[in-house]
Formats: C-alpha cells, sequence, structure tokens
C-alpha cells in the first residue's frame, strides 16, 4: 500500500490509481472511505472483495457537486432542500437512480441510488481529479469498526488496498446521515452528526428515523450487530472497578485504564474520538489478555444519539 501525502501532487497520484481501476482509502470528514471509480467493474468488484462485503449491500456514490448529482439521481422537493441545506457536508440522500455509466454493482442493482457530496477537500479534490464519482463505503472490514484516522486505515487494510491518502483525523468522526427521499413517507436510515431535531425543524418536514434491521433489507448496511471490536463492549457502565478498560465521558477516574471520549462532556468531541478510541482500547484489551471494554453513559441529545446508534451495534453479540 502506497502512503500518499495530502498535496496536489499526492491527489494526481491518487486519481491516477483510480483511473487505473485501483482502490484508495481517503479522508472525508465523517469517516475514512474506501474509494473506487464507481463507472469501473473491475474496481468497484474490488471494494466488495477487500471489504468482504454482501454483494447486495449498496455502495455510496459520491459527487462534487448538485450539478455531478443530478446526473446520476432524480432529485424531487425533498432532495433538493436537503442538498441545499447540508451539501457538501454530511449528508447522503437515497434517490431514485438515472441511468448511467455508473456500475450495477455499485448500487446492488437497486432502482435508487445514495449520493453524497462531502465537504473534505480532499476528497473534493480527488473526484474532480478523476472526473468521474467515486463509489466509497467506510474504510473497515465489513462489520467491524470503522476507521476515522490514517492508522487504523493502514492497520486493518494495508495489506489488500493500493494506496492511502493521509488527510489526518476525521474532523466529524461518524458516518454521515443518511435520508431516504424515494419513498413516499421519506425516513433516516442512519443517525449521524446532522441531527433529526435538526433536519425537521430547519425543513419544516417531519422524517422520522427508520432503522433497518436483518429482516429488513432496505438498507442492508445498517445490521443490528455493526462497528464490532474485538472485545465485548458493556454499555451504561458508570461505576468501574480497578483492572477495567473504562471509555468515560467526562473526567477519567484515577487509576482505570482507558480513555474519555471527552472531558468536558463535549458530543461532538466525543463524536470525533469514538471511533479511534474503540480501536485503541481494542488493541488494549487484546494487549491484556481480552478484558471487556466498559462504557460509560452517554446523553442521547444531539449527536449522542447517533454515538449511542454506534455504540449499541457495537456491543451487539
Ligand atoms: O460518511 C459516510 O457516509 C461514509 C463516507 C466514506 O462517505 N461512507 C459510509 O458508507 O458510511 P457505508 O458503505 O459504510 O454505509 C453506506 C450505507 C449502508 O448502510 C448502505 O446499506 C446504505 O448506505 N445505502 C447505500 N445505498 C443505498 C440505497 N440505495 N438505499 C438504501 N440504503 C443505501
Ligand atoms: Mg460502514
Amino acid at each position: 500500500m502506497k502512503i500518499i501525502k495530502n498535496s496536489l501532487e499526492g491527489i494526481k497520484v491518487a486519481a491516477e490509481i483510480l483511473k487505473d481501476n485501483g482502490v484508495v482509502a481517503f479522508p472525508t470528514e465523517t469517516v475514512y472511505g474506501l474509494g473506487a471509480n464507481a463507472c469501473s467493474k473491475e474496481a468497484v468488484t474490488k471494494v466488495y472483495t477487500i471489504k468482504k462485503r454482501p454483494s447486495f449491500n449498496p455502495l455510496i456514490i459520491h459527487v462534487s457537486s448538485y450539478e455531478m448529482a443530478k446526473e446520476y439521481g432524480v432529485f424531487n422537493d425533498l432532495a433538493k432542500k436537503l442538498t441545499q441545506k447540508y451539501w457538501p457536508g454530511p449528508l447522503t440522500i437515497v434517490v431514485e437512480k438515472k441511468k448511467s455509466d455508473i456500475v450495477e454493482a455499485a448500487t446492488a442493482s437497486l432502482e435508487t441510488i445514495a449520493l453524497r457530496c462531502p465537504s473534505n477537500i480532499i476528497a473534493l479534490d480527488l473526484i474532480r481529479e478523476l472526473n468521474k464519482p467515486i463509489a466509497a463505503p467506510s474504510a473497515n472490514i465489513s462489520g467491524r469498526l470503522t476507521c476515522t484516522n490514517p492508522e487504523d486505515v493502514s492497520g486493518k487494510l494495508k495489506s489488500r488496498i493500493d494506496a492511502l491518502v493521509d488527510g489526518g483525523k476525521s474532523e466529524l468522526g461518524l458516518e454521515s446521515t443518511v435520508v431516504d427521499c424515494s419513498v413516499e413517507t421519506p425516513c433516516i436510515l442512519r443517525l449521524g452528526n446532522i441531527t433529526v431535531e435538526e433536519i425537521n425543524s430547519s425543513l419544516g418536514y417531519k422524517i422520522v428515523p427508520n432503522f433497518q434491521t436483518e429482516s429488513r433489507v432496505k438498507s442492508p448496511g445498517q445490521l443490528l450487530k455493526h462497528y464490532s471490536p474485538d472485545a465485548e463492549l458493556y454499555l451504561n457502565q458508570n461505576q468501574p472497578s480497578a483492572g477495567d478498560i473504562f471509555l468515560s465521558f467526562g473526567p477519567h477516574p484515577k487509576a482505570i485504564d482507558g480513555l474519555t471520549l471527552s472531558e468536558s462532556r463535549n458530543l461532538e468531541e466525543a463524536a470525533k474520538n469514538l471511533f479511534t478510541f474503540l480501536h485503541t482500547l481494542d488493541r488494549l484489551s487484546k494487549a491484556r489478555g481480552g478484558v471487556p471494554i466498559k462504557v460509560a453513559s452517554i446523553p442521547s441529545n444531539g449527536v449522542g444519539a447517533a454515538i449511542n446508534d454506534r455504540l449499541q451495534r457495537a456491543a451487539e453479540k
């Protein structure tokens, strides 16, 4: 795996690898993505193989502008409003798919397509340089912990991918909010930094979460068990004992191994740290023979709802 520094030259090198049907991990403002040219069957197939992702689980198609997105999806009133407000940014919309040169495998042959215009400048430059949309799931093995820094991507994927563009730690730390605009009653398929309250108050729409479970395959990525570390996770643990590994919220208790998601109980900071700290504590657990990780309770207001969503799936056995 080639490590590419963030520079004009670096973006060109990464885009060349994508043009040659390679797979490149790259930063977005949410989490790292595992990118392929969405119009190359060979490249998209590689992404599914590298991630060990079932072929029925579609990828998000990343575009560099609204104009580019319109070539691939049908924008109804809601999709227009949402993207005007939140693009570029951590919002993915599911809309009716247009016929295009995006390969069927990228959208799992569905009649809908998930589109996102990221705000991260490296991601945008890479799409522009490729001059094609980038199909990119999160850069991790399917069902396992998401990666929000280049070290974790490299640790988990270096033997499987062609290159990694180093963009430092992800700014937000949680995957994008996914809104399904393709159905009569629009719904939120995945929580993220843009909260349900924010969407509903800014748009005057009443969009409700509708999370999918294994029995419903509308958004097949949203399985109950997801984001799994190797270690067992126990949630809502506020009284750690000596010898525990503890992921706290607020000041970290003295003499207990672990980390705090946010000393000052700031939920945005907690979101940004969540996956990086879970990777770190997972390694610590391994080094200590599989000691489980205890996690403090996190308030569910604001982005706390998305943090709890990830933690619950990560703790699922
Ligand atoms: O922040 C993000 O969204 C990151 C970065 C790299 O952009 N990407 C990401 O991709 O989280 P992934 O593949 O880990 O999650 C995409 C989710 C999955 O749950 C998938 O099932 C769902 O989006 N999805 C994709 N296309 C869909 C569609 N047509 N209808 C419903 N759900 C869809
Ligand atoms: Mg993912």
